[in-house]
């Protein structure tokens, strides 16, 4: 009886996410980039780049409902060791909500400097990202990832999810090094992922 309706409370929460998700896509398509939240073996794969011994903070770009946030947590980052800049309002308050003690920005990722405030100097462990690149022009991108790894240690990577085939972000060797991490089929759609770091 008790598992029945702590099943019942798994897929009525995992549904509101469904629905909060596809209300923030058809409010703006062009930023959400995707038709349904990201699938937890995708997020824990994007959080196992983690490297839980730096004391670092993790800075996580586009969270939306949540679901790459719980797997940070999930391998042991503490809230207060989190930042994360969310673009949609209303993302933002449920993720204030759900995820006390983390730092939850509501703002623009491409204005970096300007979005993280008093983080603007910190250096963080690495970046966790799901804003959807493709959406936006090139130079965009690559001023974003030059932005991000400007803030990390020589080494540590920016993991980038993407649906499409080929790297979101032009190469560009003398500046960074690209690594095609993973493709996750149990993801909807399906999704690659990219790491970028300083040789
Ligand atoms: C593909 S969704 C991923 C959401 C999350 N991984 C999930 O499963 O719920 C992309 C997210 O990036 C956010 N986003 C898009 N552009 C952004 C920007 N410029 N700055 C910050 N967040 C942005 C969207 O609002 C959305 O929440």
């Amino acid at each position: 009886m008790r598992l029945r309706v702590k099943v019942k409370e798994h897929f009525g929460k995992k549904f509101d996410e469904e629905i909060r998700f596809f209300r923030g896509m058809m409010q703006g398509p062009k930023t959400v980039g995707s038709i349904v939240p990201t699938s937890s073996i995708t997020a824990k794969r994007m959080a196992s780049v983690i490297d839980m011994h730096s004391g670092l903070p993790v800075l996580e770009l586009g969270p939306g409902t949540g679901a790459i946030t719980k797997a940070i947590l999930g391998r042991g980052v503490k809230p207060d060791n989190l930042v994360a800049i969310e673009y949609s309002t209303d993302f933002h308050q449920h993720l204030l909500r759900t995820y006390p003690g983390v730092h939850f920005i509501n703002g623009d990722a491409f204005d970096l400097q300007t979005t993280l405030g008093a983080f603007a100097d910190q250096t963080f462990d690495c970046v966790i990202s799901c804003i959807p690149l493709l959406n936006f022009p090139m130079a965009m991108r690559v001023a974003l990832l030059e932005s991000l790894l400007d803030r990390l240690p020589a080494g540590r990577p920016v993991v980038q999810i993407s649906y499409g085939a080929i790297s979101p972000i032009a190469a560009n060797p003398d500046r960074y090094h690209i690594q095609h991490f993973d493709f996750v089929m149990r993801n909807i759609p399906p999704a690659q992922l990219w790491i970028y770091r300083r040789g």
